[in-house]
């Protein structure tokens, strides 16, 4: 049995398999390959792409979602190992996980770190506590890595630029109203190094650079797969001659936890939204992003109804992408 908590552990030609499954799935119905199946799907936080792809996702495959959301419909959890549980938890997650292993073949789980302690979040102990006690596949619905999200890009990349390797890929973070989670940009750049790609990471001051973890991993994955990694916070460098630039924003790490004092390091870098202007300098780039997005704030509406946008390609690619890796996970591809 094998989770997919992060695609750090599955090799390239394990991924690409699933991005294959996944345009095939696009191209002609799948079938109902997981016909019988259930599939829990446990949100703590939003979303409207991730809920919206797994539930149509679950029923193109002929199985069922349980979608739960602890702390509103459904018990709250407590996932730390060992405590006295005189809190708001009802429930630990060894018991949530032994349950609903006994009732579904798969359990996914969207959990945001907490943005109170770095040094804390940036083990992903909530999912890897579900792993642990799960005896079924466990999947990421974004933590601090978003690995569906990086399918969904790939799969794009592949779409409209064809073979990835040494493509200039840029990931520029972007200014927002307040601090995110890095997770998108942690996975952006672990998918676009493990295929190959010369990657620019555009930051307007060092703070906003990824965790170490995640910078070592996109070093380390670009030397052994041919491709490369550079740093820095020269705008019109990092457009010039790109072919795929990738939008987020995210919060400084070593503000983490201490939202006003990272507001006022971010208050100057407004001008690194994704505009026309930019775009101009590429060769030929497409534009995409994660979504949600706020316009004229991450990118101006130039941008995002361009035909370079293919951030509508991205998201539809999460249905394709995620039924493909949950076709991999339960049913090896033999039901
Ligand atoms: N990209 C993404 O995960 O979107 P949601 O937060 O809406 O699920």
């Amino acid at each position: 049995m094998r989770h997919f908590l992060t695609t750090v552990d599955w090799s390239r030609d394990e991924l690409q398999a699933m991005l294959d499954r996944a345009a095939s799935f696009r191209d002609q119905p799948a079938g109902q390959p997981l016909a019988g199946c259930s599939v829990a799907l446990l949100f703590l936080n939003p979303s409207l792409r991730t809920r919206a792809s797994f539930e149509v996702g679950v029923f193109e495959l002929g199985a069922h979602a349980v979608i739960l959301e602890p702390g509103k419909g459904a018990w709250g959890i407590e996932f730390e190992p060992g405590v006295v549980m005189d809190g708001d938890a009802e429930e630990h997650i060894a018991e949530v996980a032994g349950v609903l292993s006994r009732y579904c073949d798969a359990i996914a789980l969207r959990a945001f770190p907490l943005f109170k302690d770095w040094s804390e979040d940036r083990k992903d102990r909530v999912i890897k506590s579900l792993a642990q006690h799960a005896s079924v596949p466990v999947i990421n619905m974004e933590t601090i890595v978003h690995p569906c999200q990086e399918l969904a890009l790939m799969r794009t990349i592949q779409d409209h630029i064809g073979r990835p390797d040494g493509k200039k890929f840029v990931l520029t973070w972007t200014w927002h109203p307040r601090p995110l989670n890095t997770a998108v940009a942690n996975s952006a750049l672990l998918i676009a190094s493990k295929f190959g790609m010369d990657i620019t990471l555009l930051v307007p001051d060092n703070a906003y650079l990824l965790d170490e973890q995640f910078m070592d991993a996109g070093f380390e994955q670009a030397e052994a797969s041919g491709g490369s990694l550079e740093v820095t916070t020269d705008i019109e460098a990092a457009y010039s001659g790109a072919e795929f630039i990738y939008a987020k924003s995210w919060g400084a790490l070593p503000y983490y936890g201490k939202p006003e004092q990272e507001a006022k390091l971010r208050e100057p870098f407004r001008h690194f939204i994704v505009d026309e202007k930019k775009m101009a300098l590429t060769d030929n780039a497409r534009f995409s992003h994660c979504l949600p997005l706020r316009r004229n704030i991450k990118a101006t509406d130039g941008v995002m109804d361009a035909d370079y946008c293919v951030a509508l390609d991205e998201a539809e690619n999460r249905l394709h992408v995620q039924k493909a890796m949950m076709v991999e996970l339960i049913g090896k591809g033999e039901r």
